[in-house]
């Protein structure tokens, strides 16, 4: 197994469009890393820049020790495994996963070995004679995965490879993956635009957003402290509210932005450094609740004007709630007991302790939420 190291890297496609725009970071020998972003953000790009199927415009890739940039893809010892699988619909099973092996001499004896050992692992024994064609979308898959780990290869790359499977079907081959990875300790890169694959499967994840790296950290780290509002809102569902205003620092600490107004007491008191300025602030769903009235706050929590709620979402083990704080639009993820109906007034308060505040400019994180240093203006 192998190290994988991107310094620099870019790719500028042959029309002048910056893909890739001069990524540079690690991923650990055995490290399950996951790619995630939105559509046309260079991931792709990336994936097939580290299998050699698509040049390198600056800047070096390696694999362990060794650059290779110039390198063909199949001298990379490394396997991809296609979203669209890509599997050769004239052949059956074994020979899907026998050919790359074929391909590269290895004798029939070492070759059978393989694939029965890679079809047992995949629960796919049974089906080693079928054509592509007779498979269901899982099961071909499952042959895509297996003909990259026969292949013993020191780098698994994946493309979206369960995008075209069904929720149930996807969740299962989520944790084989995951499994799979686990039993053979390979290097995984694996690339998704879905932020819940990113976040179950991933030991650490790569955020990018039009060719530039946002964040990269393991999944709890970029959910409890996103670098800027863009991770803040591409991670969690539904995403982070965040509301633009203005701290205010007349008597106590308090963020205003137009009817919203929250007083944020002493626990912020090193927000002040910020008095005056324009912030972002964020709070995720889940750290909304219920208060029936101002005065029976309890202490770290922040009330919320009413909220008047326009769609209710019971999902059984909790409601998601939709509605408005004055303009300002609000989810809340609540415990399914006996909520206003629509139209009505919703008391919220949030966890002081969850607020997270960003510059309303760039959108960074003000690392005063972080810790109790502000960092100078
Ligand atoms: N051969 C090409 N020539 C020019 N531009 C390209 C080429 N291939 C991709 N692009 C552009 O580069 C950007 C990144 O594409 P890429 O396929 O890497 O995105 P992605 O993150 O994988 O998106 P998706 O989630 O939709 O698969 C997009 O804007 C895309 O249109
Ligand atoms: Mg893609």
């Amino acid at each position: 197994m192998a190290r994988v190291e991107l310094k620099n890297v870019r790719k500028v496609y042959g029309n002048g469009h910056e893909a890739v725009a001069g990524v540079s970071f690690a991923i650990e020998d055995g490290e399950f890393a996951v790619l995630v972003g939105p559509s046309g953000c260079g991931k792709s790009t990336m994936l097939r820049m580290l299998a050699g199927l698509e040049s390198v415009t600056e800047g070096e890739i390696l694999i362990g020790d060794t650059v290779v940039n110039e390198m063909p893809p199949k001298e990379r010892d490394i396997a991809m495994v296609f979203q669209n699988y890509a599997l050769y619909p004239h052949m059956t099973v074994f020979d899907n996963m026998a050919f790359g092996l074929k391909l590269r001499r290895y004798g029939k004896k070492e070759i059978k070995s393989r694939v029965a050992q890679a079809a047992e692992v995949l629960g796919i024994l049974d089906i080693l004679d079928r054509k592509p064609k007779q498979l269901s979308g899982g099961q071909q898959q499952r042959v895509a995965v297996g003909r990259a780990i026969v292949r013993k290869p020191q780098v698994f790359l994946f493309d979206e490879p369960l995008s075209n499977l069904d929720a149930k079907l996807r969740m299962q081959m989520r944790t084989e993956i995951t499994k799979l990875h686990r039993s053979l300790a390979a290097t995984m890169v694996y690339v998704t635009h879905d932020q819940v694959e990113a976040m179950t499967m991933g030991d650490r994840i790569v955020v990018l957003r039009d060719g530039h790296v946002q964040q990269i950290d393991t999944p709890l780290a970029l959910y409890n402290r996103p670098a800027n509002t863009f991770v803040a809102s591409f991670i969690g569902s539904p995403s982070m509210n965040l509301v633009e205003g203005c701290l205010a620092a007349d008597g106590g600490l308090a963020f205003e932005s137009g009817d919203v107004h929250m007083p944020l007491g002493e626990g912020l008191a090193s927000m002040r450094a910020y008095a005056g300025r324009q912030v972002t602030v964020g709070f995720r769903p889940e750290h909304l609740h219920l208060h029936a009235h101002a005065d029976t706050l309890t202490a770290g929590t922040i009330p919320l004007p009413p909220v008047t709620l326009s769609l209710l979402e019971p999902l059984g083990h909790e409601t998601v709630a939709y509605g408005r704080a004055g303009g300002t639009p609000i989810v809340a993820r609540l415990k399914p007991q006996t909520l206003p109906q629509v139209g009505e007034p919703l008391n919220l308060a949030i966890d002081a302790e969850h607020l997270h505040f960003f510059c309303a400019d760039d959108g960074h994180v003000l690392e005063a939420t972080r810790d109790a240093e502000p960092v100078a203006a």
